[in-house]
């Protein structure tokens, strides 16, 4: 198992405990045989996505890690995503460029995940892996967690694992707003751990 206190978090969008979590599952999806793409919509300056990498490696496997970002900071609230503990999260915040990603892994001397520049509202099939086995959404509004589940469940294998962040953030009600609403329609379950939403495909 990848002992993620061995390396530094390069932003504050994630803490050991919550990436404790990530890195169990995608462990155990690995373990079991995961043979299709990981993917991460919400990467910001790839935080995540490094640990992921990095566990990647350490299994010998090449499962395709896709991650996607606007690269240019959160979208427009909806009034799902209204929140006196939210009032900080606003449009343009958390702006990530691509470059400062890639500065991460190339840092890390790690190579580099499949990087999609573009708002979720607008990713068709064409931008995903065909099957994928492990997601972690992390878009943080309602619409950015709407439109993330909606273009990954075409793709799903059987057994996939989707976690999904700020499901428990009374500071972020869209997010869980929108994935039970997923969750209903697809007649699936979601588990909380930390502030994550965890649902097994
Ligand atoms: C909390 S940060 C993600 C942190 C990241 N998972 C990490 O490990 O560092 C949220 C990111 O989602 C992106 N984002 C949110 N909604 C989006 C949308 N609708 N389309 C594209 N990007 C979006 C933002 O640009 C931001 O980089």
């Amino acid at each position: 198992m990848l002992n993620i206190k061995d390396f530094k978090l390069v932003s504050d969008q994630i803490d050991y405990d919550e990436l404790a979590v990530i890195i169990r599952e995608a462990d155990a999806a690995l373990k079991a045989g995961a043979e299709a793409a990981f993917v991460e919509l919400g990467c910001y300056t790839g935080t995540t996505a490094l640990f992921i990498t990095r566990l990647l490696m350490m299994h010998g496997k090449s499962n395709e890690l896709h991650v996607y970002d606007s690269f240019d900071g959160l979208p427009d609230k909806v009034a799902a995503d209204s929140s006196p503990a939210g009032e900080q999260f606003k449009a343009g915040e958390l702006r990530a460029s691509k470059q400062q990603l890639i500065k991460h892994f190339r840092q890390a001397i790690l190579p580099l995940p499949i990087i999609h520049k573009g708002w979720f509202e607008e990713l068709t099939a064409a931008d995903m892996p065909n099957k994928i086995s492990f997601a972690f959404l992390d878009g943080d509004f309602y619409t950015s967690i709407a439109s993330s589940l909606h273009v990954i469940t075409p793709h799903l294998e059987a057994g996939a694992v989707i976690l999904i962040d700020d499901y428990a953030n009374e500071a972020l009600p869209g997010a869980q707003r929108a994935a039970d609403e997923w969750a209903k329609q697809q007649g699936k379950s979601i588990k909380t751990e930390k502030s994550l939403g965890i649902v097994r495909w």
